[in-house]
């Protein structure tokens, strides 16, 4: 279950063009389960309407401090002390001064001073306004109260000319905000290595051997340990698959680029999820120039990868992933052994590779068994995070 199942956010929108990309945001917002309150400036207003919103939400949205809640209670007030969190988005060179400045001569400032959970400001204007000085500094002062402020991208402005102050696709935002909402979690302080992908080994500057790990599930197990808390480190071995924010990431194609960052990774970690599909056959030769086809077939001398996960050792927690077409759990069991981990996550081939849905049987280190049904992937990350949260807790015990 997402972090933003049942969580009150305030999603406040002031005037920049960017304010349509907030359409999308309260609709993914209130996709993951979140109840979303909408409040915009006057400003906001000249971009959008009331009317997507209240239809999106599902509820009122308010554009003014006189406007009352349908309980009658001061809209501002009882928003602001019943929300987790508060996302500003986008944020104008205006809001953000009058946050630093404590102003409440709008109904997105006035929310911010009565809000009792976190805050997060996304600004959004030209690079100038970006970058000058008055801005700067309150955006300093915001941080040193503790306001999350999400740097803007550098893109197309609203200018037609490219430059910093591009508010972050919606997505981006809802990763942060996921972030900012789990910080407290129980993983936190924990540092979390996770690899995902499948490598893939050059056999000239065009051929490579691969195989058909997406790294969607390793990307869910990321993002799951970052909203619980977890500082992640997301070794990845897929060049184009989406990186949500909040992670450190570190991308590599072949085995050699993932051993190299994986041992560097775990020397200061707490715990290893080894999600990624390791090429098990190097080639001898990588060919320097393309292998012309020619007539005939050619033989390709392969030799065997190290395991990498045996290979790496400390007092942080392995957990390793045994990707089976026939006998799922022996097989597993042995590879848990072998690997000395401390617990194994056995997932069919046919289910996990190149879908977005899993089913698996988490063995622990004592062998018990866990079967974890057919369901989407971040699911399935769920429930290998609380039993990595379990292991912790009883390590601590
Ligand atoms: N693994 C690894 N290094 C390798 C191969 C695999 O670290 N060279 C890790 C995988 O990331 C996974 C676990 O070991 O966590 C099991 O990988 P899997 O592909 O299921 O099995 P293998 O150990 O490669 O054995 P086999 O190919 O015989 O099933």
């Amino acid at each position: 279950m997402s972090i933003l199942a049942g969580k009150r956010i305030i999603l406040g929108i002031t005037g920049s063009v960017a304010a349509y990309k907030s359409i999308y945001l309260a609709s993914n917002l209130v996709q993951a389960g979140a109840v979303v309150d909408v409040l915009l400036t006057e400003a906001a207003m000249s971009f959008v309407g009331k009317a997507s919103f209240e239809g999106i939400t599902g509820r009122r949205a308010y554009s003014s401090v006189m406007e009352m809640t349908p309980e009658g209670s001061i809209s501002h007030v009882e928003i602001g002390l019943s929300a987790d969190a508060m996302l500003v988005a986008p944020a104008t060179a205006d809001i953000v001064a009058k946050l630093a400045m404590g102003f409440a001569s709008d109904i997105v400032s006035a929310t911010a001073l009565s809000l009792r959970g976190a805050l997060l400001v996304a600004p959004a204007m030209e690079s100038r306004m970006y970058r000058n000085k008055a801005t700067t500094d309150n955006i300093d002062t915001l941080v040193s109260r503790g306001v999350h402020v999400i740097a803007p991208n550098t893109g197309r402005l609203a200018s037609g000319v490219d430059g910093e102050g591009r508010l972050p696709e919606p997505d981006e935002l809802i990763d942060e905000l996921r972030g900012r909402l789990g910080a407290e979690g129980p993983l936190r302080g924990k540092r979390i290595v996770v690899t995902a992908g499948g490598t893939r080994e050059h056999l000239d500057p065009v051929r490579y051997i691969g195989n058909r790990a997406t790294g969607k599930q390793g990307v869910a197990l990321a993002v799951e340990a970052r909203d619980r808390g977890g500082m992640v480190t997301l070794i990845v071995a897929n060049p184009s698959i989406r990186i949500p924010g909040g992670l450190k990431v570190i991308s590599v194609s072949n085995y050699a680029e993932l051993e190299k960052a994986t041992k560097l990774e775990v020397a200061s970690c707490d715990a290893l999820i080894m999600n990624a599909a390791v090429g098990d056959f190097l080639p001898e030769q990588v060919a320097e120039c393309k292998i012309k086809s020619g007539e005939s077939g050619i033989v390709l001398e392969l030799n065997r990868s190290p395991d990498l996960l045996s290979s790496v050792s400390g007092e942080f927690i392995r957990i390793g992933f045994a990707a089976e077409t026939s006998e799922l759990e022996d097989n597993a069991r042995r590879k848990l052994k072998i690997k000395c981990l401390d617990a194994i996550v056995a997932n069919d081939v046919g289910s996990a590779f190149a879908t977005d849905t899993n089913e698996v049987t988490i063995i622990r280190a004592d062998e018990s068994t866990i079967k974890v049904p057919k369901q989407s992937k971040e699911g399935i990350a769920t429930r290998v995070i609380d039993e990595l949260i379990e292991m912790f807790s009883l390590r601590e015990a």
